[in-house]
């Protein structure tokens, strides 16, 4: 499972992933992909809409593809988009080539991180604890379920948690 040493950045919107993942990139030389961009770059849109006119399946269905087009990448960081874990495929697809990272974060730090940006329809009219919480709970057993480890966020600089998930390579 390791042995292309790749490392899937999973957790709710928010939860830190493309700063992990920068670091890794610039500070430990891995290359690096963040799916929304790569996806928002073959679609010529935004993700934001993407979901207004194709709709959110469509989307999901992009992020699957890209995954398993990914199967033969090696020492590759992956900024995963936070609902990617919630299809099996797609938890098997990450399993088969790295280790799956699930990055932990308080609903409270979410908002703070999210309040600013309009870049995640899913959280559009619903900048609140209440929404963040509620939805994250809802995803929860999806995510430790994927997760081969987990890292909290937290109060914690992007540099301390990629030393962290390094060690588990
Ligand atoms: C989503 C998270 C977003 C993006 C899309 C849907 C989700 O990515 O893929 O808006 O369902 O949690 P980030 O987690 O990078 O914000």
């Amino acid at each position: 499972m390791q042995s292309k040493k790749n490392i899937f950045l999973i957790g709710f919107m928010g939860a830190g992933k493309s700063t992990v993942a920068r670091y890794l990139h610039r500070q430990q030389g891995m290359n690096w992909l963040e799916m929304d961009k790569e996806i928002e770059r073959k679609e010529g849109m935004p993700v934001s809409e993407i979901f207004r006119l194709r709709g959110e399946e469509y989307f999901r269905e992009r992020e699957t593809e890209l995954l398993l087009s990914l199967a033969d990448k090696e020492n590759t960081v992956v900024s995963c988009g936070g609902g990617v874990p919630l299809r099996a495929c797609n938890v098997e697809a990450m399993k088969k080539s790295g280790i799956v990272v699930f990055l932990t974060a308080r609903p409270e730090t979410i908002l703070d991180r999210v309040k600013d940006s309009h870049e995640r329809p899913l959280l559009e009219g619903h900048k609140d604890v209440e929404y963040i919480s509620e939805l994250l709970s809802r995803r929860m057993e999806k995510y430790e379920a994927a997760a081969d480890v987990l890292a909290a966020t937290d109060g914690r600089t992007p540099e301390e948690i990629g030393k962290e998930i390094l060690k588990y390579l």
